[in-house]
């Protein structure tokens, strides 16, 4: 990939060794961390106990995921006033509603009676209120408490009229977004410049036509390192480089907690399908680059989306355990193409879920070898600054207690020593 060049050091701006020093509660031992954080050339891979230990695992839902915005799932989802469904992030169940005036809102799955959950995780409904299943205890769209049967001797100033426990939520571009802490910086910081690069696609404009569930014997952040690289393209994907020449693109330079960029499409092809032609339709508004390009963005923790000239494709992760994730991947596509009644998304779906397969392979022997007692921190390709950027997210994260920027994109053209570092 070609990069462009950054002037400023951001690690430096949001890391102060010297204070960690004397301050540090990472999960890991900072020792392993600071290579880690060096330039690419120098850097090297995160140590074996960030995929493999229970208590990071547990580390990182507390602080990485509940204290972080996380992406559940499409809009579309609470389309009308009523409408309800509980996610669970990190640890937390969270219910999401919209509300009678159509906003969103957010609480903690939790019924101010005795605890039980609203909605069961992954369950939707529609109705008037909420209703605990308990009980029946019934709160407004707008989480007050409404009524408690038979329960006559709650005084007016009982904390439980308060209602429901209102949880950070956001709305971006037909998605939605939760953070359970309520600790996390403001979404618009979160996002940042990655706002305007995802809303030229418009995907808030867009119609879901399939979703494709997986589950994965690796850590989430292998397969997050994974999909920031096409370093492994020519060795495990024949079908994607016959539409993409791997080494072709752009790094983009995030001012939020992000990390992508571009890659080419090949002369013949139209977008990645394993033919290169399209069944679908350009999405509207973009212009003529952005109809030669694909665009792979990864918004931390763990939502990753791929911006095609005809469709838009996302991976939402789901960590279970240090070495399973659970992966939901959607594709959407434009209104006009899916009211075609001989419209047939198998042309992106085929093509991603045969990539995805190969992909899945690759990480679940990644974990097998960080499990090994063989396994040594190792070095980075230039192509894989990408994975480089994330990963200083992650091992700044460790350092500072939560969710860290990265480091800018490699400056390939300015570094002869990594150049030489590197060479075939
Ligand atoms: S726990 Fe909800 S009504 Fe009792
Ligand atoms: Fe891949």
């Amino acid at each position: 990939m070609r990069h462009e060049s950054y002037e400023s050091d951001p690690m430096s701006e949001t890391i102060d060794i010297s204070v960690l020093k004397s301050t540090w509660s990472s999960p890991l031992d900072p020792a392993a961390l600071l290579p880690v954080l060096a330039p690419i050339g120098q850097a090297r891979t995160l140590p074996a106990e960030a995929y493999t230990s229970a208590e990071v695992h547990r580390w990182e839902l507390a602080n990485f995921f509940e204290g972080s915005w996380v992406c559940a799932g499409r809009s579309s989802v609470l389309e009308r006033s009523g409408d309800q469904t509980a996610v669970r992030v990190g640890t937390e169940g969270i219910l999401l509603v919209r509300d009678a005036d159509g906003a969103l809102r957010g609480f903690y799955n939790v019924c101010r009676h005795r605890g039980h959950e609203l909605l069961e995780c992954g369950a939707t409904t529609n109705r008037r209120g909420i209703v605990c299943p308990y009980h029946a205890w019934a709160y407004g769209l707008d989480g007050r408490l409404r009524g408690a049967p038979r329960f006559r001797h709650l005084t007016s100033t009982d904390p439980v009229h308060e209602g429901l426990l209102p949880a950070a939520v956001s709305e971006w571009h037909g998605w939605l977004f939760v953070n359970p802490s309520g600790a996390a910086p403001p979404f618009a910081q979160h996002v940042g410049n990655l706002d305007e690069l995802v809303g030229a696609h418009r995907p808030e404009q867009l119609v879901l036509g399939a979703t494709h569930h997986y589950e994965v014997a690796a850590n989430w952040k292998i397969v997050v390192e994974n999909y920031h690289e096409c370093y492994h393209c020519t060795s495990i994907h024949p079908e994607l480089c016959r539409v993409t020449p791997p080494s072709s693109g752009d790094s983009s330079v995030p001012t939020g907690l992000w990390v992508g960029g571009s890659m080419d499409l090949m002369p013949h092809a139209k977008t990645m399908s394993i033919s290169g032609e399209s069944q679908g339709v350009f999405l509207p508004g973009l212009d003529e680059g952005s109809r030669r390009q694909v665009f792979y963005y990864g918004m931390f923790p763990t939502f990753l989306i791929s911006l095609h000239p005809d469709y838009v494709l996302t991976h939402r992760l789901e960590p279970l355990t240090p070495d399973r994730t659970r992966i939901e991947c959607q594709w959407l596509f434009p209104a006009e193409a899916m009211e075609r009644p001989d419209f047939d998304p198998s042309y992106a779906v085929e093509f991603w879920d045969l990539t995805n397969r190969q992909d899945w392979q690759a990480c679940e022997s990644v974990q097998r070898g960080v499990a090994s007692r063989g396994y040594r921190q190792g070095p980075l390709a230039i192509e894989e600054d990408n994975v480089h950027q994330f990963q200083t997210m992650v091992a700044g994260g460790y350092l500072q207690g939560g969710p860290a920027r990265p480091v800018a994109p490699a400056r390939r053209a300015t570094s002869p020593s990594v150049e030489g570092s590197f060479g075939d």
